[in-house]
């Protein structure tokens, strides 16, 4: 539906008096009414990088989701402000890790005897506080667009890697695109006693991957790769790591969101694809390209948001923005200096990956 041409325009008069004191940031998961004032948009890995390379802007506004905005807290200077305009916005997947099940995580693995040779790499979907954990203990962040060289350098550092949340993003890219086998994974599941593993099964172990996944991403199945491969002769599926590994396997190409727009605009006139992402994102690409002759459609029959990416609407950030403009700052994220040290720690290790 076309937003409310009323929110449109106040909209545009914050962003107008707020000038570069303000600094929009847009995901690609987010709704076209938001894009729409996004002076940026991207994935999880050029929206950090974003953020800390405009030190000038008073205030970020955040139009993503929270773990996305604590990260873009710890890459800024401590005079910017980080608003995320519903505090709502959170990540399933992220909230699949806490500091306390990570903590006895690790416990285990001491009392297994591994911890010394393993290193954390935690995705980007993850809080603060993991992220923490992770520099702490001699890992790095990872994104869906640089795990493998993430995984690359953790290897240099120890024989293990602990990936933590995103099973489906671990087990995809040491498999898919570092020739590791599914027997080198094991799956630590922090809702059984020492993970549901065994001291042998962990040492014997190359991938120990967190039990955690992307509940959007988790409804792509074989059958939606088959099926649209039945319905649509010659289509190309491309899809995103968080995928299952089955899917991933049976699709063509693999890759974040950044990747998948690029290779939909490298795409030749008259090709067919199938998308295996957000919905807002797909339909976002299906209408860009509809005019170029490129068939765009979803890997699934079945409608599918990520709702809480979908819970920054306009109305949220016209609130947001008209709320700085009177000199008030909502839904700050903020995060607390120790947190921050470390969690910045593991990030910049991340943004020196070659
Ligand atoms: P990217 O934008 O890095 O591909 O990540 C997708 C995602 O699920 C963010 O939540
Ligand atoms: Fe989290 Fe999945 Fe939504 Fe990304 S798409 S924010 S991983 S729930």
């Amino acid at each position: 539906a076309p937003s409310d041409p009323d929110l449109v325009a106040r909209a545009r008069a914050a962003k107008e008096k707020l000038g570069d004191k303000v600094f929009v940031l847009g995901h690609h998961y987010q709704r076209d009414e938001v894009i729409e004032f996004a002076d940026v948009t991207g994935d999880s890995f050029k929206l950090a990088r974003d953020a800390a390379a405009r030190p000038d802007a008073e205030y970020i506004v955040f139009c993503g989701v929270h773990f996305m905005a604590e990260s873009a807290d710890i890459l800024t200077t401590d005079a910017q402000q980080v608003v995320l305009p519903d505090l709502a916005a959170g990540c399933s997947m992220a909230d699949m890790a806490t500091a306390e099940q990570v903590a006895e995580c690790w416990e285990v693995l001491t009392e297994a005897g591994v911890a010394d040779v393993t290193v954390p790499v935690s995705y980007m979907n993850s809080s603060a506080d993991i992220k923490a954990f992770t520099g702490r203990h001699g890992g790095t962040i990872c994104t869906s667009s640089n795990a493998q060289r993430a995984l690359e350098w953790a290897f240099q550092q120890g024989q293990k890697v602990l990936f933590l949340p995103d099973q489906h993003l671990g087990r995809n890219t040491a498999v898919r695109d570092m020739g590791m086998s599914l027997e080198d994974c094991v799956v630590y599941n922090p809702h059984k006693p020492n993970g549901g593993l065994t001291p042998e099964e962990l040492r014997a172990a190359t991938m120990i991957l967190w039990r955690g996944h992307c509940s959007v991403h988790g409804r792509f199945s074989l059958d939606s790769v088959n099926d649209v491969r039945e319905r649509i002769p010659g289509v190309n599926v491309l899809v995103h790591p968080e995928c299952k590994h089955e899917v991933v396997a049976a699709a063509d190409y693999v890759g974040s969101t950044e990747y998948i727009i690029k290779a939909l605009e490298a795409a030749p006139a008259g090709s067919k694809w199938a998308i295996g992402t957000e919905l807002n994102l797909v339909r976002r690409l299906a209408n860009r390209f509809a005019d170029q002759g490129k068939e765009i459609v979803f890997l699934d029959k079945t409608v599918c948001f990520c709702s809480t990416m979908n819970r920054i609407d306009l109305p949220h950030l016209v609130w947001a923005l008209e709320s700085l403009v009177a000199g008030k700052v909502v839904n700050r994220i903020q995060v607390d200096e120790e947190t921050e040290h470390f969690a910045k720690v593991a990030l910049e290790r991340m943004l020196a990956l070659p």
